[in-house]
């Protein structure tokens, strides 16, 4: 069942009832100042950070799920509702959200009145506007009043959350009946102090009233969804002296039958240099020149509409580095649009902010980030070199990492601390994708901190070498790396061993003299490994790659040796040398991990050529034959199976979760595109592409009421096989999942991959997608793809580039400015 359509020529997703499984959302905003938004209006919004600086009031744990955002309340004639159906739930005649590229546009009409509000955050500005246009559909005229409704933060989330006995009497606000532009309401709690910022809500016109104080607003016993204040028709003029500060301004609006207005809404963030805090010298009023400033920009509907214009252009030209035309739309729409609009997402929020993420709770995670690059290092290179510099300065000077570092602060999260040994590889990842995307060697040399201490700077280069030797010099009794708290899997936690009610896995003191070890970091090592050698030779150091390769070709046959299990490989050693995911073992006998990514890192590949008896026998098509069968089910691949059913004290937080959720067992999409990508090297081009459909939203839109999250983005997790709400999903938006289904899909799948030297051109996609063109711009060049593509397993693309046949498959990179036509056949 659906609850909407895609429109892929708008790029959006149309929700057309209220009535979705769950908020479905959207983010506003991608430098400073961004919003979340559900297609109810629900969310809030925050100024980089979401734990420091949160503008606007959401309750996570609320009942219903997503009450609280910004409302828009009509009073017709003493008929009051929201067109955004919340709060009020007022049964509407139209509804409708779309989801776009930044913004959202939400449609709600009742009883001959329509209200259509789009809200955005424009490029370049600290602010959330809101372009609402009431129209009268009905043949009588209409006389109404708008109440617009925010609810402010006292900034700092987690003390809002926690500090009543301080914060209901700390909110102050000011209010400006005659601004220049309109009316506006400041909120300035604390601004007397240590900050020297505050917020702005303003409507574009002269309001009829105004509310600061929540209690005046709603009254006394009254929720959001049936408030005084709209209910009365009038506004209650009321200040906040402490209590729940918000902003509330009326506007009355006469429509003749089929008229329209168009209102503007701002909620804006403004800071002050110390020395021009205050417009008087008493220090009571606040210097309102910045706000002005953000208002006058968007004081009529032809400058916002140019700001929302100059939006779109901004997103056309971001989304024309990578597209395919193909004869499923499906595949078209996600790689076009939202896969790549996630990874902007994920590039943005890491995992802090989402309907699952309270914005409060992580910083950003080491091998998050790093692996994020993967997804976003074609839209956006200077950033990424920025975010794989601001990374790398938080490792340690023995190769190991900080799991997790505060964006604000760019600095090293001391509670979680490192030992995730599995960190310092991605690096390694991020940087090799950074090279092949943009070729600027030049970033191997820049001096990075360690732990953050410039006095113990470095080039980047050497920060690689250190996280390859880190793996080297950590190793256990079979020779392969010791795993430490836990590696990619946060929560298989064999060194930990804890028996306290809400000790942390990921935290409490490991127990001392853990041998545990990692096949998982084997083939990890051997993966980028390879990058490394790749990287030290072109950096002009032919030794330190021979050497490296050395290194790699050990681990390698170690992983063929120590880490096999029979049939797949094994998943990790535990504190007392015991096998994991053995089929040995009653549980937990094949996890996902290794399997993918050894095969990704050629480990087992005897032949591509699945026609061949030797491909049968070699150890990468029996490990992703056993995982087919073994892990896969209609809705994907599940991590581990069969999942445990009892807590396990040597392997921590994985058994702690109930069979078929999570680490035990969920489907956790992250790791389903390293099988996908290990099918494609093999040539099994027909089963990668199967698996795709199976967890990528677009494919499971007609199944939206047991997938229940968003059919345009991906989630970390769906119920796995064991569940009993299986391929019910979880955790939408802020997951790796993001960066590593666009690297298959775009790279593996389609096959148009960037090397150091050239692009790759690899298609391998089975026969159900038979003729397609990929556009890809790199290093300023464009390469015009068209792909003829038999599907048959094993096959091989044949080039011809510019009229040229070529041998292998590797288009040399070309002048910035030219354009390059590929023909391909595989
Ligand atoms: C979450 C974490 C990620 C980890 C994964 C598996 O997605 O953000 O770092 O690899 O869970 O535990
Ligand atoms: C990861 C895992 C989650 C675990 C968490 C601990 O995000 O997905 O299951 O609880 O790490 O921080």
């Amino acid at each position: 069942m659906r609850f909407g359509h895609f429109d892929d020529e708008a790029r959006e997703y149309v929700i057309t009832t209220p009535h979705t499984p769950y908020p479905w959302i959207n983010y506003l905003g991608s430098q400073d100042f961004f919003s979340l938004i559900s297609h109810q209006a629900g969310g809030y919004s925050f100024y980089r950070d979401a734990r420091m600086r949160r503008l606007t009031r959401y309750r996570y744990n609320n009942v219903p799920t997503d009450v609280g955002g910004r409302y828009l309340y009509v009073n017709d004639g003493g008929d009051v509702w929201t067109p955004s159906y919340l709060p009020v739930k007022a049964e509407l005649d139209h509804f409708e959200t779309r989801h776009g590229m930044g913004y959202t546009r939400i449609t709600g009409e009742r009883r001959g009145v329509r209200v259509e509000t789009l809200y955005f955050v424009p490029n370049g500005e600290n602010a959330e506007i809101q372009r609402i246009t009431v129209t009268n559909t009905s043949d009588a005229a209409k006389t109404l009043t708008l109440f617009t409704f925010v609810e402010f933060a006292l900034w700092n989330a987690l003390d809002d959350q926690t500090n009543y006995q301080r914060n209901l009497s700390v909110g102050e606000v000011e209010v400006e009946m005659d601004s220049p532009y309109g009316s506006a309401i400041y909120h300035k709690t604390e601004y007397r102090e240590r900050r020297n910022h505050y917020a702005v809500h303003a409507v574009n016109v002269r309001a009829a009233g105004y509310d600061t104080d929540r209690e005046a607003f709603t009254g006394e016993f009254n929720g959001l969804y049936d408030p005084q204040v709209p209910l009365s028709g009038v506004s209650g003029n009321s200040i906040a002296y402490g209590w729940y500060p918000m902003g509330s301004l009326s506007v009355p609006v006469e429509l003749a039958p089929g008229e329209s207005r168009v209102i503007t809404v701002v909620l804006g963030y403004l800071e002050n240099p110390d020395e021009e805090k205050w417009a008087d010298d008493a220090h009571q009023i606040i210097n309102k020149e910045p706000a002005h400033e953000l208002l006058g920009k968007f004081a009529t509907t032809e400058q916002v509409d140019a700001a929302f214009a100059d939006l779109g252009a901004s997103w056309t030209e971001l989304l024309s580095r990578y597209t395919v035309t193909s004869t499923d739309p499906k595949l078209d729409r996600m790689v076009n649009i939202w896969n790549q609009y996630q990874c902007m997402v994920t590039f943005n929020m890491s995992r802090s902010a989402s309907y699952f993420e309270t914005g409060i709770g992580r910083g950003m995670g080491f091998r998050d980030s790093t692996q994020d690059v993967l997804g976003f290092v074609h839209l956006v290179p200077e950033r990424a070199r920025e975010r794989i510099l601001d990374i790398a300065a938080t490792q340690f000077p023995d190769g190991s990492a900080y799991h997790q570092y505060q964006p604000l602060t760019k600095r090293g999260n001391l509670e979680v601390g490192s030992g995730f040994n599995d960190d310092p590889l991605w690096l390694i990842a991020a940087v090799a994708a950074y090279l092949k995307e943009t070729g600027d060697w030049s970033i191997l040399d820049e001096q990075v901190a360690f732990d953050n201490d410039e006095a113990l700077a470095d080039t980047l280069f050497e920060h690689l070498t250190r996280s390859f030797q880190h793996t080297v010099t950590n190793r256990g009794p079979h020779g392969l790396p010791l795993i430490g708290r836990a590696d990619w899997n946060d929560c298989l936690n064999l060194n930990c061993f804890s028996t306290t009610p809400g000790e942390s896995f990921q935290t409490t003191e490991n127990q001392g003299g853990g041998v545990a070890e990692s096949v998982f970091i084997g083939t990890q090592f051997v993966l980028y490994g390879a990058d490394y050698a790749a990287i030290a030779e072109r950096h002009g150091l032919p030794d330190v790659a021979a050497a490296a390769r050395e290194e790699i070709a050990a681990m390698k046959a170690t992983v063929e040796d120590s880490g096999w299990d029979g049939k797949w490989f094994r998943r990790a050693y535990d504190f007392y040398g015991t096998p994991i995911g053995t089929d040995e073992d009653t549980e937990g006998k094949i996890f996902i991990e290794p399997q993918g990514v050894a095969v990704m890192a050629g480990i087992g590949v005897q032949s591509t050529d699945p026609t061949t008896p030797e491909f049968a026998a070699s150890k990468a098509a029996t490990a992703l034959d056993s995982v087919g069968e073994m892990l896969g089910c209609e809705h994907g691949l599940s991590l581990v199976y069969p999942g445990y059913t009892t807590y396990r004290l040597n392997m921590g937080e994985i058994t702690t979760y109930p069979p078929g959720y999570k680490e035990n067992g969920g489907i956790f999409c992250h790791n389903n595109p390293w099988v996908i990508i290990g099918e494609t090297v093999l040539g099994r081009g027909d089963r990668a592409f199967d698996y795709y459909k199976r967890i990528t939203p677009a494919y499971r839109e007609d199944i939206s009421e047991v997938h229940k999250l968003e059919p345009y983005v991906y989630a970390q997790m769906i119920a796995g096989k064991q569940a009993a709400r299986m391929g019910e999903a979880k955790n939408s938006f802020l997951t790796g999942t993001a960066a590593w289904t666009f690297v298959a899909a775009s790279q593996y799948l389609l096959g148009v991959r960037p090397d150091y030297d050239g692009l790759v051109i690899d298609p391998q996609i089975g026969p159900e997608v038979p003729e397609f063109a990929v556009t890809r711009v790199v290093r300023g060049a464009t390469y015009e793809i068209t792909v003829h593509n038999s599907g048959r397993p094993g096959a091989r693309a044949r080039l011809t580039v510019d009229g040229n046949s070529i041998e292998g498959r590797l288009v040399p990179y070309a002048a910035p400015g030219a354009t390059v036509r590929v023909d391909c056949t595989v």
